[in-house]
This record gives C-alpha cells, sequence and structure tokens, in this order.
C-alpha cells in the first residue's frame, strides 16, 4: 500500500513518527547569550510544533564551543547547563511532534574570522575560487584529538536524552568534519582512518556505535548523510549504499540523505560538477535507488515545497520526506496543505552569477525568517536578497567578534 505523507512511520527502534513530513536542519544562529537556547528559538520551535510536522530536527548543535559552523550557534558540552536545553525540547515536542537534535563538528568548514580549532583529517584547505580566503587551512587530527572528538558526539548525545530530545541526527553531510574523512578529496590519511572507504567511514561508524550504546532503546539514532558530494574524485553514491548498509548493522534508525558541501551546494541545488539534481526533491534520483536496499527506512532533503512533489518521494519509495526553506516561509506548510494541497511554498530563487554570494543570500534570507518567528512575527516572502545579505552579514560579524573575544581560544 501506498502511503501519504499524513500517514505515520515506525522506525526500527519502535518510534512512531507522527507523519511522513520532517523540518530538516537548518542552523538558527539564534543563541542567547554563551551558546544557549534562549526564549527566541523556543518560540520558533513553539511555531514549528503547532504547523503540523512530525519531526523536527533542530539546527546543528556543536559538540566542541572551539569549532563552530558560525556565530550565535548552539554548543552542549559535559559542563553546559541543561535547562535551556529542556525548555527548547518542551518548546518544540507540543502536540506528539517528535524533535531530535542535530550534532556536529564543522571540522575545516570554519570561517577564518571566526577563529578557534579548524581540524580536518588532512590539511585540505577549502577551494572557494575568489572566496577561498574566507577560510583558514586546518590541522590534520591526532589519534588523541579524533578519540577526543569521539567522546564529544556521545556526550552531547546523552545531554540532549537528559534534555528530553527524542533522538538524535549525526551530521555526517555537507562538508562538515565526518563528511571531511568520508571524503577522499578531504582524507588524505595513510592510517587506519584514512585510504579505503571502510577506513574514511571508521569515524562515523565509531561515533553511531558508541552513542547507540549509550543511549535507551526508545532514543532514535539517525544519521545524515551526502548521497554524494557532486565533486570529481569525491564520495560518490556507491560509497554511500554501502555506508547505509553498513549504518544498518549499527541499527540506525533513519537516513537522511542530502548532498555537496561550501565547495559544491548540492543541497541549495547548484552541483560544483555540473551534474545536473531533479529540479524538485533534488536527490530523489538517489535515494530511491538507496531505499531499495537500505536496512532502515530513508529520507531525502532538498527542493521540496508542493505537496505532489513531497507525495511522489513516497510513492517512489523513499519513506519521509525532509523539508527546510519553504518551513522557513511556511512554518505551517503540512497543515496548510491538508485543506489546500495546492498550496506551494515560497523557495528563494536568486539569479546572480557569483554562486558564492547566492548561497549566502540564500541561507540569510532563510534565517531572517527564522528570526522573525522567534520575535512572533510571521515570515515574508518578499525579504530583499540584497538587504538580507547585507543585514546578515552586519549580524555575523557583531557576533563573530564576541565569539572571538569571549570563547574562540579559552
Ligand atoms: C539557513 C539554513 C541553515 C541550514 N543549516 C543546516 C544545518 O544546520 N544542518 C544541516 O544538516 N543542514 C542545514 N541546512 C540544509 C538543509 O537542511 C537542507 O538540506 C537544504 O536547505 C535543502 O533543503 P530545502 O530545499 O528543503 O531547504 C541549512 C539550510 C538553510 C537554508
Amino acid at each position: 500500500m501506498n502511503h501519504t505523507v499524513f500517514n505515520p512511520l515506525t522506525l526500527p527502534n519502535g518510534t512512531i513518527l507522527p507523519n511522513r513530513l520532517a523540518k530538516a536542519a537548518m542552523e538558527e544562529n539564534m543563541a542567547a547569550t554563551a551558546h544557549l537556547p534562549g526564549e527566541h528559538i523556543c518560540q520558533l520551535y513553539h511555531t514549528w510544533a503547532a504547523g503540523g510536522t512530525g519531526l523536527l530536527i533542530t539546527g546543528n548543535v556543536m559538540v566542541d564551543h572551539r569549532a563552530m559552523t558560525g556565530p550565535g550557534g548552539i554548543v552542549l558540552e559535559e559542563n553546559t547547563p541543561i535547562a535551556p536545553f529542556k525548555a527548547w525540547a518542551k518548546a518544540g515536542t507540543q502536540n506528539g511532534t517528535k524533535m531530535w537534535m542535530q550534532i556536529n563538528h564543522p571540522g575545516r568548514q570554519v570561517y577564518a574570522a571566526m577563529g578557534g580549532q579548524v581540524l580536518s583529517p588532512s590539511d585540505i584547505a577549502l577551494d572557494m575560487g575568489k572566496h577561498s580566503q574566507l577560510f583558514a587551512t586546518p590541522s590534520p587530527m591526532t589519534e588523541a584529538e579524533i578519540r577526543e572528538l569521539i567522546q564529544r558526539f556521545v556526550c552531547t548525545a546523552t545531554r540532549a536524552v537528559e534534555a528530553g530530545f527524542n533522538g538524535i541526527q549525526i551530521h555526517a553531510a555537507h562538508g562538515y568534519l565526518i563528511s571531511q574523512f568520508l571524503s577522499p578529496l578531504t582524507n588524505k590519511r595513510t592510517d587506519q582512518w584514512g585510504g579505503s572507504l571502510d577506513n574514511r567511514a571508521r569515524l562515523l561508524y565509531q561515533i553511531v556505535d558508541a552513542i547507540k550504546q549509550r543511549l535507551p532503546k526508545h532514543i532514535a539514532v539517525a544519521v545524515k548523510l551526502n548521497s554524494a558530494d557532486f565533486q570529481r574524485g569525491g564520495f560518490d553514491a556507491n560509497d554511500a549504499l554501502v555506508v547505509v548498509k553498513a549504518l544498518g548493522h549499527l541499527n540506525v534508525d533513519l537516513v537522511e540523505l542530502s548532498g555537496g558541501s561550501y565547495e559544491s551546494p548540492a543541497m541549495q541545488g547548484n552541483t560544483a560538477d555540473g551534474r545536473t539534481l531533479e529540479r524538485e526533491a533534488y536527490f530523489l534520483k538517489f535515494a530511491k535507488e538507496i531505499a531499495k536496499q537500505a536496512p532502515m527506512p530513508i529520507m531525502t532533503t532538498g527542493g521540496i515545497m508542493r505537496l505532489p512533489v513531497a507525495q511522489k518521494v513516497l510513492d517512489e519509495g523513499v519513506d519521509m520526506v525532509g523539508i527546510g526553506r519553504a518551513l522557513a516561509f511556511s512554518p505551517d506548510l503540512p497543515n496548510r496543505w491538508k485543506t489546500s494541497p495546492d498550496f506551494s511554498a515560497f523557495l528563494p530563487n536568486i539569479k546572480w552569477k557569483d554562486k558564492t554570494l547566492v548561497a549566502l543570500a540564500s541561507l540569510a534570507i532563510t534565517k531572517r525568517q527564522l528570526q522573525r518567528m522567534g520575535k512572533g512575527k510571521a515570515p515574508k516572502s518578499n525579504s530583499s536578497p540584497v538587504i538580507s545579505l547585507i543585514a546578515d552579514r552586519m549580524r555575523l560579524k557583531k557576533l563573530t567578534k564576541i565569539y572571538r573575544t569571549r570563547y574562540a581560544h579559552k
């Protein structure tokens, strides 16, 4: 029987997701003081939990305050106060909504202006053409740093459960640290953490295994993985299938398939190797092939804004539909689709020549809506990309300065 997006989904660990629509992770950069969730982010998740999405996955939460994807990010470490995270989990789990915390380490994708630690499997800096100077060259991780990192992922996951989150998603996509280990373009190691795919995936497997062993069975453990890097010689669709099968042996409950990195922003519909993606549901072609052989449910995210497309994802054999930007512009999209199946959400469509600026403006315009909702205002689909980009740069500059002086090297 074919399912509709409004049917529940039972995961391997017994978790029942109320429907097949998930809010994909979107970094909010809305931390209150000291990298903690505050009133605004709680208000934002309260709004989403009222909008009918069955599963809310948080924007990435850092496992180490010395390495941040951006300023204003949230960090959960051993000594972080738990009360703000309890309030956040409470806000996002209303109306039976499930809320999972996405946990991440950026590796080399740290803006040079931020400072802090820039680690990677090897010392290969990002190639962003004329924007390359935005990023520093990373230091290859030592064995001790890799061991510490695994413990940090476990610690953040354990504390998220203590705060009341229903699951964890490990971010192994988009060119962040775990994805840097997976890709032969960024992992040139010759020890047990590099070389064969098995070795490059060892870090991911060890993190998943350690987390699975520590968390109670009713807590879902998911992984966000690239279906491909979309760079010549990178992690590809065959690699993704092998990794998904291995994650099945580790009892992973859901794999979300996305793609790309800062160098190749496929997750926004643009690839560096020139390969074309589906116009809507960018990674469906890959996800449906992987879903045929995957031992766990598969979700795919990217470019979905209409109900017929969301339904097509399920009809092609993929189990869950991940939605990011459309839920920033229409936080009640699932509820709206129930009464207006023809309703199409808005996605920014910026047509500038400089692809890096397009990616940054698209992020900025989306984050502006998150900030509006955090203040109890409705999103605005006619926000100007230029003004949003400038406002975002100014805001981030201010937050970066605070981070550099207070936290980066402590
Ligand atoms: C503002 C913004 C922040 C994002 N932050 C994250 C993140 O923290 N973790 C992640 O896995 N993906 C992140 N993404 C990517 C989304 O999860 C998603 O993969 C991408 O936006 C494509 O889906 P969409 O077309 O439905 O937006 C972000 C996207 C946006 C627009």
